[in-house]
């Protein structure tokens, strides 16, 4: 599993390095850098190859796409480190990027990141038809915006120090975390042409796969030694964050992210044999200590 994580982080860094190296030089390249590499689990790529495969997507152009997706995922937590949002000087075992260049280089490293992905996808070395690439980047928008990744931050920090219900808490989880997987689980039926309704089952089990990423990340933070997850842990009981931990206790959400893992497990096994891949990544995701 490790070992073919590793390969899709280093093709997907190899893709981003030349894509950048293509471009003209500016300042804010240093702090994308930074956020870039410094060395993700690059999940969210694995995710949708896993998803791609059954699907019989060509890998590169998965990779591509997932780089797009990582330009994202980085811009996110960029921001999500900064003093107005989880005010954290941490982030895979080095400082966060506004820690290392300011708070101002942050931002605008962050927004860069965040329009690179769409220099990605709308970039003519992506060879799918105009209209494919279109519905591709309409539903990573989608995923991305306030009803996605920046609406589930601001429903994040809106919750800090109050009492949330478990419905809220997994809806701002979703949007948050688990919309970026719903992109990478419908991009490949996105590319195959398949219709609506297929669409949206995928993008809901990628809602459920991002679910339990957040948890298993909340779990993490709860129980995990810094020194291994790369960033400050037992960090969300401080400020208050509203989790699944902090309404009905640690051994509950333990129990909860089991039901979830047989729920997405039950979805994936009219896919017989091809889904073992995809499973195994679910293990992965519970069962990781970063
Ligand atoms: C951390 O994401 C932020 C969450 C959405 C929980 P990852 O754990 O995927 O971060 P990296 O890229 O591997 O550091
Ligand atoms: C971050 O969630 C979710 C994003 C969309 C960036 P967290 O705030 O829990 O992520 P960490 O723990 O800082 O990595
Ligand atoms: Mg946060
Ligand atoms: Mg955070
Ligand atoms: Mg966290």
């Amino acid at each position: 599993m490790q070992k073919k994580i590793n390969k899709i982080a280093k093709d997907t860094n190899i893709f981003l390095k030349k894509f950048i190296n293509r471009q003209k030089k500016s300042e804010l390249i240093i702090p994308m850098q930074y956020g870039l590499f410094s060395g993700g689990k690059k999940i969210r790529s694995k995710i949708l190859i896993d998803i791609g495969s059954l699907f019989k997507i060509n890998y590169k152009s998965l990779i591509v796409i997932g780089s797009a997706v990582e330009c994202i995922h980085a811009y996110s937590l960029i921001h999500d480190d900064l003093p107005c949002m989880d005010n954290d000087s941490l982030r895979r075992g080095k400082p966060s990027t506004h820690i290392k260049f300011g708070e101002s280089t942050a931002v605008l490293a962050g927004n860069s990141l965040l329009i690179m992905a769409y220099e990605i996808l709308s970039h003519q070395k992506l060879d799918i038809s105009e209209r494919i690439k279109n519905n591709l980047i309409n539903k990573i928008s989608e995923c991305s915006g306030h009803l996605g990744i920046a609406g589930g931050q601001y429903l994040d920090l809106d919750y800090e120090n109050k009492k949330v219900s478990q419905k809220k808490i997994t809806e701002m989880e979703i949007k948050k975390t688990g919309k970026l997987f719903s992109f990478c689980c419908a991009a490949p039926l996105i590319l195959k042409n398949k219709n609506k309704r297929e669409i949206k089952k995928f993008e809901d089990i990628g809602a459920d796969i991002g679910l339990l990423f957040q948890v298993a990340d909340d779990l993490i933070d709860h129980r995990g030694s810094s020194l291994i997850a790369g960033k400050k842990t037992g960090k969300d009981k401080k400020r208050g964050k509203a989790t699944l931990i902090s309404l009905i206790g640690y051994k509950n959400t333990v129990k909860y992210a089991n039901k979830l893992i047989r729920k997405i497990n039950n979805e994936l096994i009219k896919y017989g044999p091809r889904a073992k891949n995809l499973s195994k990544t679910l293990n992965y995701i519970l069962n990781r200590d970063r």
